[in-house]
Formats: C-alpha cells, structure tokens, sequence
C-alpha cells in the first residue's frame, strides 16, 4: 500500500522543470509500486490560496478565481505531457478541501489548541511569515532579501510549542522518518531552540483570499495551515473509507518547504489525534547555471518544452539518473543532450538495435530456442539477476540514480558480451548453430529484463521495447517479480522492426 504525495503547487508562476522533476519522481514510485503489485494512491494539485496568488492574479490583470482555474489547468496539462499517473488532482479552492479545513479548525479550536492573541512581530509579506531577529540574515528575510515589517495585531494562535517535546522524541525514535539525515539533523537543530505557537489566521482587512475561519468571520486561514491539509482532505478525512485505507503518505518534497512539513504538520496532525505521515522524502535544487532557476532571472525552463523537444521519456530519464535525490544538481540542456545521446542513444539504443538486428539477419526475426549454454551465456543469466536485484533494492529507497546506474552496467556488459561471442563469425559456420541460437536468446531475454526495469521511469518507450521484442500485453503485464524470471521470453516468438527508440540528439556547432 502506498499513499504517495507532492507538494501543492503555488499557481503564482508556471511550472517549471523543478516542480516538474519532484512530480516525475512521485510517477515513477507510484509506478514502481504499482508493478510491484501493491495498492498505489498518487497526489498532487495545485495551492491556490494567499497573498502571492491574489498578487500574481492582479497582475494578470484577471478575477482571482479565474486566474486560478488557468494556472491550475497548465499545471495539469504538464503532468498530461509528462506521462504523470496521478490518481487525485487537489485543489484548496474545491468545497470538499475547504470543508476539511474548517472542520478541523473547529475541532482543534475546541480542544484547546487554538487560542485568540495579540502578536507583534516582524512580517515577511513574500513568505507570508513572521520571523524571529534570529531567522533574519542581516536584518533581511533570508528568501525574498527584503527588510520585514514590524506588525501587531489579533490572531489566532496553535499552540504548536506545545508538541515541540513529542516531536523530538518522534524524530529521534524514528531515524528513518525525514530522509535523507542531513534534513533530519537540520530539523534537529532548529528544535534546540524553543518552538513558537504558530500564527494560523490573517485578518480578512488585510487578506480576503482564503478560507474563512469558521468561529470568527473576521479572519481567514493562513495558507500554509490551509494546505498541509490538502494531504488529508485528498482522502476524504475523516470519515473516507481512502483515508483508512491509505493514511499515513509518503510524502515528497525539496528542502524549500522543509519546516512546514517537518514542524508545522506533525505538531497539527498530532494535535488532531491522527498518526504521523510514513516518511518525509526532501531533495535537493535545480540549478542552473546562473544560481537557483526563478521567474526574476529569467531562466526558467518549462517541462512542456522540454518534453516536446527532447522526448518525455528523456526527459523523465534525465531527472531520475543525474539528480542524487537529496542533494542539489546542475541542470542545462547541454547535460541532458550529453545523458540522452550516451545513455539512450549509443549505449541502450544500440545493444537494441544490434540485438534485434541480428535476430532478423540470422534467424528471420523468430526468437531463436535456446541451447546448452557457455560460461559466457551463464554469466548473462547472473548479471542479469544481480542487476534486478540492486534496482529492487535501490530504486524503492529513492536512489534511483544508483539504481540506473547499475541497470547501465548490465548494458555495458551486453554490449561487450556480442563483442566477445562475435555471432557474427557463429553465423558463418553452421555447426555453431546452436551456439548463436543461444547467444540471441540471452540478448533478447536480457532486454526483455531491461523494459521491465525501466517502465516506471520511462513508460512509453518501454512498452515499445515490449512491442518490438513481441511481447503482447498479457505476457507483459505482471507484477515485476514474475516479469523478472529468467525464460519467459516465448521461443518462436516474432519480433518486430522498427525505428531507433532514441534518435541521436544533434547539436549544431555554433
Ligand atoms: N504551495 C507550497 C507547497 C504546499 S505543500 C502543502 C509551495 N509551492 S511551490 O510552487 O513553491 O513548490 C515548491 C516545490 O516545487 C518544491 O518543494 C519542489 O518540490 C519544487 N521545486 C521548485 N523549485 C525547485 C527547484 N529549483 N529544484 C527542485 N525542486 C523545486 O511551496
């Protein structure tokens, strides 16, 4: 079972390759699991509430409401264009997420846990956030560089240094839960000091954009208290029969949003009575070359684009096998030219197209039986166990650049296994027969292995590796643990042509 979630995103700005890249890896687990035959739920959406979006919304000179189903709607359509297998799309706007919200107000309100105050404090109008003198890097918000207002007034609170005790206990007994450690550690760190009650509500004088406080019509819901929730209301909490099912999430983020997730939204859920989230997933940012991609920069890259030039699967590819989830990567078009013609083109595009080529000028494009094998054949068989052993094993643990990496191996190795058993001199001599036989079958079946391996990470172009090597779909769709034994490829099967799974990327010298 797995209840797998990224983060809402701001419909403020476009998406971009970085929003793009935490929802390509939340597909590929939820594919992965998928194979692996367990219940999967996939979430994302979009968070359309606060100051930020009813500024973005005024610039575009458009109703709110309006600019929000259009933005919302290009996060959609990039998700269509990026083969993204979400199951639930969420929005803060829907009535269903506006009712769990207030509901749970009430609720915590009731309990105690919410209180009505007076606070002054220095006010980021970009973060939407009140800072302590310490937070401050000289005397600045340290994301927006901008000198914070002092502001005082009447709000409400939630009494979140209250569980500032469960939470460190919580995190020290459960190591595993914020991963990878360097985030954990840094959440460690903050907690040293003492956690402040959280401001919850912003007065609707200031702020009319979001959802009304259901026990005092003068404020409205601070957007971060709003959209934690979306993680619960997305199952229909309380009383969904999802929520039973699929609660505590996995939940995927980058270590902008580290606090809210790691602080805010233990202390709520614990203040709610329900059980923490499985685990907290942080990676690290695309940078390019100018330092992190933003709107003010100019360089943002759109996923779509990307996409339509290069190829989705490409794409998706490139995300999953340079990045080390966790830390930070360098993104540029030239890199990822570089990942799609080694890898996709020379390395996996040529052992298929050899393999399949030989397979139809010596044996008329059947797959041939296999015979007795040689030692070379046998250490085929290994490595091809090994290899589905370490993706297995890496891949669910969010390394899926290591687990790429070792399914590169495996055909680094193929590509030298046709060098070293030269079908082409078996194919001379008739008595060797048997023996090229066996060669192809091992190419063939090593390659079936490979699709199989890679349908998560680049779906489409696994399935035509499936197509071409004449799979059909009922043999294609088991769980990855039956796919994965060795002979399942049919002998006598008819294989089929086709064109280079990944064009060359030509790059035209300045
Ligand atoms: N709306 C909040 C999240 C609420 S979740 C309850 C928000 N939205 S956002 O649009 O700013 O998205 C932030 C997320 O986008 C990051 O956590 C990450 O998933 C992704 N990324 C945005 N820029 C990124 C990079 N440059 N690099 C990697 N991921 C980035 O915060």
């Amino acid at each position: 079972m797995l209840y797998i979630t990224t983060p809402i995103y701001y419909v403020n700005a476009e998406p971009h390759i970085g929003h793009a890249y935490t929802t390509v890896v939340a597909d590929a687990c939820a594919r992965f699991h998928r194979l692996m035959g367990e219940e999967v739920r996939f979430q994302t959406g979009t968070d359309e509430h606060g100051e930020k979006v009813l500024e973005a919304a005024a610039a575009a000179g458009l109703p709110v409401k309006e600019f929000v189903d259009r933005v919302s709607a290009r996060f959609r359509q990039s998700w269509d264009e990026l083969d993204i297998s979400y199951d639930h799309y969420i929005r803060t706007t829907q009535p269903e997420h506006v009712r769990v919200v207030q509901e749970v107000l009430d609720r915590v309100h009731a309990s105690g846990d919410i209180y009505f105050g007076e606070y002054g404090g220095l006010y980021c109008y970009g973060c939407e956030a009140f800072y302590l003198e310490r937070d401050l890097l000289d005397g600045l918000c340290p994301d927006h560089r901008t000198k914070p207002t002092f502001i005082k007034e009447e709000n409400y609170f939630f009494r979140m240094g209250k569980y500032q005790g469960w939470l460190i206990d919580y995190i020290n007994d459960n190591p595993d839960w914020i991963r990878p450690e360097r985030y954990r550690n840094e959440m460690l760190a903050f907690l040293k000091e003492p956690l402040e009650d959280l401001c919850i509500s912003r007065p609707k004088s200031r702020l009319e954009w979001g959802i009304p406080l259901p026990f005092d019509e003068r404020y409205v819901t601070y957007v971060w208290f709003d959209a934690l929730l979306n993680y619960l209301s997305g199952l229909e909490y309380p009383f969904g029969d999802l929520y039973q099912k699929f609660w505590p999430a996995q939940h995927l983020i980058a270590k902008d949003i580290l606090k809210p997730h790691a602080i805010y939204w233990p202390t709520m859920l614990a203040a709610m009575g329900v059980p923490p989230y499985q685990n907290l997933n942080v990676h690290g940012y695309w940078q390019m070359a100018e330092g992190k991609m933003s709107k003010s920069l100019g360089n943002v890259v759109e996923p779509g684009y990307l996409a339509a030039r290069y190829g989705v699967d490409q794409v998706r590819y490139f995300f999953l096998r340079e990045m080390v989830f966790g830390l930070d990567a360098h993104f540029s078009e030239a890199a990822l030219i570089a990942r799609i013609n080694a890898d996709l083109a020379n390395d996996l595009g040529n052992l298929f197209a050899r393999s399949l080529g030989m397979a139809f000028k010596y044996r008329r494009g059947v797959v041939p039986p296999p015979g007795v094998p040689s030692q070379a054949d046998k250490e085929v068989t290994a490595a091809a166990a090994d290899t589905a052993a370490e993706f297995l094993r890496h891949f669910p643990n969010l390394e899926f650049s290591r687990a790429l990496a070792s399914l590169w191996e495996f055909i680094g190795f193929l590509n030298r296994y046709i060098v070293t058993s030269e079908p082409w001199v078996l194919a001379k001599d008739p008595q060797s027969a048997d023996k090229l036989d066996t060669v192809l079958y091992h190419l063939l079946e090593s390659l079936r292995w490979i699709a199989a391996l890679l349908r998560p990470v680049m779906p489409k172009s696994a399935l035509k590796m499936s197509e071409q090597l004449g799979l059909g779909l009922s043999l294609w769709d088991y769980p990855l643990p039956q796919t994965l034994q060795w002979g399942r490829l049919l002998p006598g099967g008819p294989l089929q042509k086709a064109p280079a799974l990944f064009p060359r990327i030509e790059v035209e010298e300045k």
